[in-house]
């Protein structure tokens, strides 16, 4: 199974720019690049801030962008979104019927589960307990199936402080969850961070990739500034098999130079730019 992770798209309406950038078309570049190199994922999650103020129009925006995407596609909520604004968008989004956007959807003998870890009005995380009833019962049923998790919000601190003001700031409920079940979660994959990021959270893998428009700054320090950073934008490719979960973090929009090597030509033969 190959899954492609697009997340914090940040789309404004159509030729806005954000953080001297336009999301729209580092999306449609996202898109192209994914269609060329991988239109034969199974599936295309965009994990969240799929819009970076919530509005009509810019869902109208990522809604006709998308048309474009080859793969099928999965969204997920993040705290820059409006969870009615998106389900208008996009209806096929599922809701509970406590009102949270959070579905599953069984594919090669797993179950991907799609968490909500917003709260409108906040840019912090949360997940309740009538989220942690939710997921409880796609546990419970998720029979011997591999279990992949996507949600936006980190569950656990990532130890870059400002950031870490921004996580699920009481990630209990999901811990206690997911420890009570014997289902075979393999990893939980995030966003939010707009970071590369890879390591584990009491014993799950857990992984996180840049956004397709800013990033963040890496920075440990404590201090009271937020850098938003324009590195090279990525999306991961996650292959999964019933013995692996592998995550490539592809940066498709870097520019650098490129090489071919071939150690066994001769000396001067070995390194040609392309
Ligand atoms: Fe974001
Ligand atoms: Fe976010």
């Amino acid at each position: 199974m190959k899954i492609i992770q697009l997340t914090d798209t940040h789309i404004v309406p159509d030729g806005g720019q954000l953080f001297e950038s336009d999301p729209a078309a580092r999306l449609r570049a996202a898109i192209k690049d994914i269609n060329a190199k991988h239109a034969d994922a199974d599936l295309c999650v965009l994990s969240g801030d799929l819009t970076h103020n919530g509005d009509r129009e810019a869902y109208a925006t990522l809604r006709d962008i998308l048309e474009d995407l080859q793969p099928p596609r999965q969204l997920v909520v993040g705290n820059h979104d409006d969870r009615t604004r998106l389900c208008d968008a996009f209806p096929e989004v599922e809701r509970t019927k406590d009102g949270f956007l959070q579905s599953f959807r069984d594919m090669n003998d797993h179950r991907l589960i799609f968490l909500d870890t917003i709260e409108p009005g906040v840019h912090t995380g949360a997940f309740c307990e009538k989220r942690a009833s939710w997921l409880s019962h796609a546990l419970s049923d998720a029979g011997e199936r591999g279990v992949l998790i996507f949600m936006h919000h980190p569950p656990t601190t990532i130890r870059m402080p400002k950031l870490d003001a921004y996580r699920i700031l009481d990630a209990g409920p999901l811990q206690a969850t997911l420890a009570a079940h014997k289902a075979n979660v393999r990893h939980i994959f995030f966003g939010h961070i707009h970071r590369p990021l890879a390591g584990s959270w009491h014993g799950i893998p857990i992984s996180a990739t840049k956004g397709t428009n800013h990033q963040s700054g890496l920075d440990f320090s404590a201090g009271s500034t937020n850098t938003v950073t324009l590195e090279p934008a990525s999306y991961a490719v996650i292959f999964v098999d019933s013995g692996s979960v592998i995550v490539h973090f592809d940066d498709f929009s870097d520019t650098s130079p490129r090489f071919v090597y071939d150690p066994s030509a001769a000396p001067d033969k070995q390194i040609q730019r392309l």
